[in-house]
């Protein structure tokens, strides 16, 4: 298993070296262009060892395998696709600007390529592979712990470019999923490095969705004074277009403004509701409280509660009676 693990990673190395190499080729004007116009300085490039895969069908093929690396262990790993029906294998990855995914440890695991224009699909990735899980992996976690290994906040972004684009101002504690909603895996990793995380999707109607699957999924981590808070971006924007606008400056205020996730809460219960109404306030109380009912014991929980009461007027031990009635019978 571990062998497998080296041989794997050394192989992903090796391709990571191709795709840096292939940038500075003349073949891949094109993609340095791409990447000027997106902003990102060469020594950004660098940190991230963005890299370029040539358009062509097997040059990684022939490179891998005239060092010795079996077509086998290029499917395995991802960087061959292999056609059934004619037998055939050829590159993944073709024409695309190259991020190469790292383990926390800065090994390469994965890739994702971009395309350099609007074609579809924008973004490909690696597979599943042996050392690859897409509903783990945080990209940017090993540049951000290089950048400041003492981090105290990591920001959670929807896309590599928001991730890259981030540092290239000096937003050097960004990470991002890969283009999979933040799981509790996640979470609970982030939380072993940092005390604080702070959500800040794209501003349109999937990341605000996002936001609040995110928020279900912090509730049951809220212990030893954790903090979560939610950035919210003006509509259309994403962290990449934002800090391009906006400038470094700006962007960390509204970082340092986000809506800590009680605020988060109470808001997003509140919403459509007009809580002069009693209707409208029982139905608000009822959706904090469901919210109340995943977060553990403790301070916060308790604070939250008496903010409920206030807030609707209710005496908040009636709350109490009716969380523990809620609450699900222990099994
Ligand atoms: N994603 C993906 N495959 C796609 C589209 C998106 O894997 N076809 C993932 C990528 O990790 C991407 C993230 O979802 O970075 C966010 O998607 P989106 O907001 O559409 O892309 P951006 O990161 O904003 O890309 P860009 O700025 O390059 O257009
Ligand atoms: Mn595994
Ligand atoms: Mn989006
Ligand atoms: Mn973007
Ligand atoms: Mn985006």
């Amino acid at each position: 298993r571990e062998r497998k693990r080296k041989e794997g990673v050394n192989l992903l190395e090796l391709s990571a070296a191709f795709f840096r190499e292939r940038l500075k080729m003349p073949e891949a004007s094109g993609a340095r262009e791409y990447l000027a116009t997106r902003g990102l300085s060469t020594d950004v490039q660098q940190i991230f060892g963005i890299g370029y895969a040539p358009d062509d069908w097997e040059a990684l093929k022939r490179h891998l395998t005239e060092r010795g690396v079996s077509e086998a262990v290029q499917v395995e790993y991802g960087l061959l696709v292999h056609r059934e029906e004619s037998g055939r294998t050829y590159d993944r990855f073709r024409d695309r600007v190259m991020f190469p995914i790292r383990d926390i440890k800065g090994r390469t695991i994965a890739f994702g390529g971009r395309v350099l224009g609007d074609a579809k699909p924008k973004y490909l990735n690696s597979p599943e592979t042996p050392v690859f899980h897409k509903g783990r992996e945080l990209y940017g976690l090993h540049e951000a712990r290089q950048a400041d290994h003492r981090l105290e906040r990591l920001v959670i972004v929807e896309g590599y470019m928001d991730v890259v684009a981030l540092a290239q101002f000096g937003i050097r504690n960004a990470v991002a999923t890969l283009g999979t909603s933040t799981s509790e895996d996640h979470l609970s990793r982030l939380f072993r490095l940092v005390g604080e995380v702070v959500f800040c999707f794209d501003g349109d109607r999937a990341g605000r969705q996002a936001a609040t699957r995110a928020l279900e999924t912090v509730l049951p981590l809220m212990i030893d004074g954790r903090q979560a808070r939610f950035l919210f971006l003006p509509e259309g924007e994403d962290p990449d277009t934002l800090v391009r606008r906006e400038g470094a400056d700006a962007f960390n205020d509204r970082i340092t403004c986000a809506s800590p996730l009680s605020e988060f809460l109470f808001d997003q219960a509140s919403a459509g509701r007009d809580l002069a109404r009693v209707e409208d306030r029982e139905r608000y109380a009822s959706q904090v409280l469901a919210a109340l009912g995943k977060l553990p014991e403790g301070v916060l929980k308790s604070l939250m509660l008496s903010e409920l009461s206030r807030r609707t007027g209710v005496d908040q031990s009636s709350f109490a009676a009716l969380m523990a009635r809620a609450a699900p019978s222990p099994s």
